[in-house]
């Protein structure tokens, strides 16, 4: 009799939290008894790198945005290119331009040693964009875990999911909501430029020939642009490098807004937040004002971001090396 009254319950209480459960297929102690060093390990890992290059936390945070935009984030970004498998790396907005992959490989290295065939790519990705954000200053968030690793890459879809510099504000926040993503979100994550460079070639339009009409974006503060243009001429120098926020470009905080507000965003995907659109403008107000509702709704987008399309259960694999696929 209470051996039936307890299944009974049993069955009760699946049925009751059942949903609760699967309602997010992701969960933070995913890996707690699997690999329960795992989150360590990527931490020391990040860690060590980002004290060798403080650039390297941006470089990181980064690629889990252009993972999760192409597919969903599963690690199809980290695939080099063989068999029939084309990679993204040489997309436009990837080619000479993402980086951080042998920290990638240090991190999985270090995983298979400790836990073999467990802890997958895209969840590396995701925790170490996490820790990057931790290590230059910024907020901190529990990331839910169990995302497996993609058979395939998608060369177009990087192509044309990821929003580029001189896209429009509108064609910007369309490829936010094709994620699921909202223009809260798109305010938020773009915070993210408080860190890292940007090369010349990703913003010299604005210095010569913003419309086609021989003159520089009217939106950008006339002497940080002749400052610009001292490192970026007409042409030459496509790879030189320039803070996203030039006031504090290793610390994760709120100058990037400030500095938009000042009409000195580099690039002009930053800008169009507060010429563009009254909603963004007041949001970017709001976080140059109070860095803390920054950093509450960052954590928040986040996770949002990281939850795009994983694949779970068992779709995709676990790669044992973030390059290639396990054959
Ligand atoms: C809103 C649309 C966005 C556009 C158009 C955009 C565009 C860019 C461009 C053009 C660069 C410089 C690349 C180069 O010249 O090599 C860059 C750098 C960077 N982006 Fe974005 N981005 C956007 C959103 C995001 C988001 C959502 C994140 C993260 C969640 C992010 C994180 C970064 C970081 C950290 C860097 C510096 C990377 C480094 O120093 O290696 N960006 N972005």
């Amino acid at each position: 009799m209470a051996h039936q009254t307890m299944s009974f319950l049993i069955v009760v209480a699946t049925l009751v939290f059942a949903p609760l459960c699967f309602a997010h297929n992701l969960y933070p102690q995913f890996y707690d008894h699997s690999c329960p060093k795992a989150k360590e390990i990527v931490y020391s890992v990040v860690a060590q790198a980002v004290a060798k290059e403080a650039r390297m936390a941006a470089s990181l945070l980064r690629l889990h945005f252009h993972d999760c935009f192409v597919k969903g984030c599963d690690a199809s970004l980290l695939l080099d290119s063989s068999g029939s498998i084309v990679s993204e790396k040489g997309s436009n907005p990837n080619r000479n331009s993402a980086r951080g992959f042998e920290v990638l490989d240090a991190i999985k290295s270090a995983l298979e040693k400790e836990c073999p065939n467990t802890v997958s790519c895209a969840d590396i990705l995701a925790l170490a964009a996490r820790d990057s954000t931790v290590i230059t200053g910024g907020p901190s968030w529990e990331v839910p875990l169990g995302r497996r690793d993609s058979k395939g890459a998608s060369l177009s879809g990087s192509n044309n999911n990821i929003p580029a510099p001189n896209n429009t504000f509108q064609t910007i926040l369309t490829k936010f909501k094709l994620q699921g993503l909202d223009i809260v979100d798109l305010v938020a994550l773009s915070g993210s430029h408080t860190i890292g460079n940007s090369r010349c070639t990703s913003f010299r339009q604005r210095l010569y020939n913003q419309s086609g009409n021989g003159l520089a974006d009217m939106t950008l503060d006339k002497s940080y642009a002749a400052q610009l243009r001292s490192r970026c001429p007409r042409s030459g120098g496509d790879q030189n490098l320039f803070f996203l926020d030039f006031v504090s470009p290793t610390k994760f905080d709120n100058y990037y807004f400030k500095n938009l507000l000042a009409s000195k965003g580099l690039l002009n995907s930053d800008q169009v937040l507060v010429t563009k659109n009254q909603q963004t403008m007041e949001l970017v107000k709001k976080y140059a004002e109070n860095s803390e509702l920054f950093f509450e709704q960052f954590a928040k987008s986040m996770i949002k971001m990281g939850n795009i399309s994983p694949l779970i259960g068992s779709s995709g694999e676990i790669r044992k090396n973030c390059r290639k696929i396990n054959s």
